[in-house]
């Protein structure tokens, strides 16, 4: 066990970090509860990669057909509500009914790693989509995140370098980053019927493009008629940053008595390290990046 960035307690397990009394204890109760059906749709990430956006879009591509622009529910409830995050449903002891009772086709989000994935989740053949992010803006949206959080020590947080540090040997929440990563560009080469791999850069970049990709993933596809109405701009502008983090439900209360709301949605930029890392630091995770993860971010 080590000290983590706000001095929360973190452990090494199969190969990952975590921190305890939180992610590892739901980690590990989806490994032995959860029953994945084939129609499931799991989203998936490592922490400050894009979830809460990935979790919107894929709501409100999949829920389209139940709601008018007006009486939206992610408009009055909270993405994270609308697509609950398994390992923190199991870890807080709601029954597994609970999660079993739901109707199909149910939208869940992990950070599990691939190779910790449990069997169920991998032959149950449900739709994974998976979404990654540049790790300098990783470590900075983190660390901003972190900062809002209630300490769970009496310990300091540590330093900007300190951090630096711990992320670039892999000691961040569900770090390593870069095997995160690579464990699901790897499955997704593999078997991409299965998993749509996407960053949030290129997401950000070519929005429209890849929210129709993606309905075609989820076999939710545009119909010429939505297009000729904009169904796919409404839902884009439905679940940009600036509509989401305006909303009453997004900006007050606190998530899991740890994270307030609004601490999910901060700039929501391509490229905000520039503003944070120096150029040697930079290059130290690029260099990991372009070993590992070779043309993913270019
Ligand atoms: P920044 O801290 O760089 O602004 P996660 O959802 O995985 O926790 O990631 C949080 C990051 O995604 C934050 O990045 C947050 O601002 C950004 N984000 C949240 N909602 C978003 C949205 N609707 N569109 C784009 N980015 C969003």
């Amino acid at each position: 066990n080590i000290n983590g960035w706000i001095g929360e307690d973190m452990r090494l397990y199969e190969g990952f970090w975590y921190r305890t009394n939180h992610a590892l204890e739901g980690v590990m109760c989806v490994q032995e509860h959860f029953k994945a059906r084939s129609d499931d749709i799991l989203l998936i990430s490592a922490p400050k990669s894009g979830t809460t956006w990935l979790k919107s879009l894929v709501f409100a591509i999949m829920k389209r057909a139940c709601y008018t622009n007006s009486t939206h529910p992610l408009l009055t409830t909270n993405p994270h509500d609308c697509v609950p995050c398994l390992e923190l449903k199991l870890f807080k002891r709601s029954p597994v009914a609970d999660v079993d009772d739901l109707p199909s086709p149910r939208i869940f989000s992990t950070h599990i790693p691939y190779t910790s994935l449990p069997e169920s989740i991998l032959y149950s053949g449900c739709k994974i989509v998976y979404i990654c992010r540049d790790p300098k803006d990783v470590l900075i949206s983190l660390r901003y995140f972190l900062a809002k959080s209630k300490p769970s020590t009496e310990l300091p947080p540590l330093s900007f370098e300190e951090v630096f540090e711990l992320f670039t040997k892999g000691i961040s929440s569900y770090g390593p980053i870069w095997d995160h990563v690579q464990g699901y560009h790897k499955a997704s080469l593999e078997c991409p019927h299965r998993f749509f791999f996407i960053t949030y850069e290129e997401m950000k970049r070519h929005t429209l493009v890849n929210v129709k990709r993606l309905a075609e993933f989820l076999e939710q596809p545009f119909s010429m008629v939505e297009e000729r109405e904009y169904a796919v701009e409404e839902i884009i502008n439905l679940c940009s940053i600036d509509t989401l983090k305006k909303l009453e439900v997004n900006k007050s209360g606190l998530r899991n008595s740890y994270f307030p709301n609004d601490a999910f949605f901060r700039k929501g930029e391509i490229g905000d390290w520039r503003n944070h890392l120096t150029p040697q630091m930079a290059e130290s995770i690029d260099q990991i990046t372009n070993e590992k993860l070779p043309g993913i971010f270019d």
